[in-house]
């Protein structure tokens, strides 16, 4: 593709491209809490539910207060059990109240300021997808449903380095409305953040609980970028997904960047890090990556412009046999990659979760924002 080519976002400012700087942590080292939800009023079985649940908050609350970030969030199991009764007492949420959820994240998302490109959507992505990509198909283990990822050790694992940021702007949506488990709020926050960078619908629909730290995962079950296709086959296959998801999920690239301090590779695939299209794919065949020569872990950049990145795993998507079937159709077609990338996802999201849990038999498609202005 010719680097003229670079997209605008559709609801911010483009990336300019060589780059804006990374805000320093302490910037965006914002905390939120939930106010003890209020004893409900209608009933004595309403009553208990609410006395316990501001008990608990306020157990809850001590932790907070008192205890290390880590701790903080584990603090947040108890604020959940605390939510969870709420709800039972007196509140059943509709797809009306998901929305407002949705509309809320869009506005997190777009009010990050110096933050990388000016949008927290690319992080909160993979917050989605790395709360569900636990998921073990022969245990039933990991996935989205208990949020395990509020917990040590697996908050502390190498591959959910920087995720705080994601968990810590979903703390605000949270703190707006406690009845949402941490598990839909997170992976609708993967919905957002695709849906509004212009990307495909992604059907979507809540029935994740929270759970506790023994529900907590094992290290090792995300992929490990410096791999090679045995091991992207180990870690997707055991999530259950084949070569066609594999690809369509890598996709993603398209969006954000890698960033040293968090997993020590540096830099964006694309140039338009905020605009969900297959420009991964297409750049990936068009233009010509070799290895950069630094001190930092094996990545390769664009030969022209010395400015995009591709991981180790990235690449084999172009030297394997059946992976790059797939990469090259989706570099071709752009509807084709929308439509799998949304099935797959969509998929992906829902890992782990008994299907009795979830409140409709048929996922949802949740507005963008430009849907519901115009
Ligand atoms: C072989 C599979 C994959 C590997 C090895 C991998 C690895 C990585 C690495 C090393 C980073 C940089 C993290 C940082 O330094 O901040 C990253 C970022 C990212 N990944 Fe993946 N990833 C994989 C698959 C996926 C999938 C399936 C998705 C979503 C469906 C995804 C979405 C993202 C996004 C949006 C970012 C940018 C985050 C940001 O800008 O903060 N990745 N990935």
């Amino acid at each position: 593709m010719s680097f003229s080519a670079i997209r605008t976002p559709l609801r911010r400012g483009v990336l300019s491209a060589s780059f804006r700087p990374t805000a320093t942590r302490s910037s965006f080292r914002k905390f939120s809490t939930a106010a003890p939800p209020p004893a409900p009023k209608s009933s004595n079985t309403a009553l208990f539910a609410g006395l316990g649940a501001a008990a608990i908050g306020g157990i809850a609350y001590y932790v907070y207060v008192s205890q290390s970030d880590t701790a903080r969030e584990a603090g947040t199991a108890v604020r959940g059990a605390a939510q969870t009764a709420k709800v039972a007492a007196n509140f059943t949420p509709t797809k009306a109240d998901y929305q407002k959820v949705y509309n809320r994240i869009a506005e997190i998302m777009d009010d990050a300021g110096e933050y990388d490109d000016g949008s927290f959507g690319p992080v909160l992505l993979r917050l989605a997808w790395h709360a569900s990509g636990t998921y073990d198909k022969n245990t039933g283990t990991g996935g989205s449903n208990y949020a395990t990822m509020r917990f040590e050790p697996e908050s502390l694992h190498g591959a959910n380095a920087g995720l705080v940021v994601a968990r810590q702007e979903m703390e605000k949506v949270k703190a707006e409305f406690p009845w949402i488990s941490y598990g839909d709020l997170w992976t609708l926050g993967g919905v957002a953040a695709v849906q509004e960078m212009a990307g495909p619908r992604i059907p979507w629909r809540p029935g994740r609980i929270d759970g506790f730290a023994k529900d907590a995962t094992p290290d090792g079950r995300l992929p490990d970028a410096s791999q090679g296709a045995l091991h992207i086959r180990d870690i997707f296959y055991r999530m259950g997904f084949n070569d066609q998801e594999i690809v369509a999920l890598s996709g993603a690239h398209a969006l954000g960047r890698c960033h040293t301090d968090r997993s020590g590779y540096e830099g964006p695939w694309t140039f338009s890090p905020t605009t969900f299209t297959n420009d991964y794919y297409k750049l990936l065949f068009d233009e010509k990556w070799v290895w950069k020569k630094w001190s930092g872990p094996k990545q390769l950049e664009d030969k022209k412009t010395k400015s995009l990145m591709m991981l180790p795993t990235d690449y084999v998507l172009t030297q394997d046999k059946s992976f790059k079937k797939f990469a090259k159709a989706y570099a071709d077609d752009n509807e084709l990659f929308f439509k799998d990338f949304s099935a797959a996802f969509s998929r992906l999201l829902e890992l782990g979760v008994p299907t009795g849990q979830f409140v409709a038999s048929d996922a949802w498609e949740m507005k963008t924002i430009e849907e519901q202005s115009s």
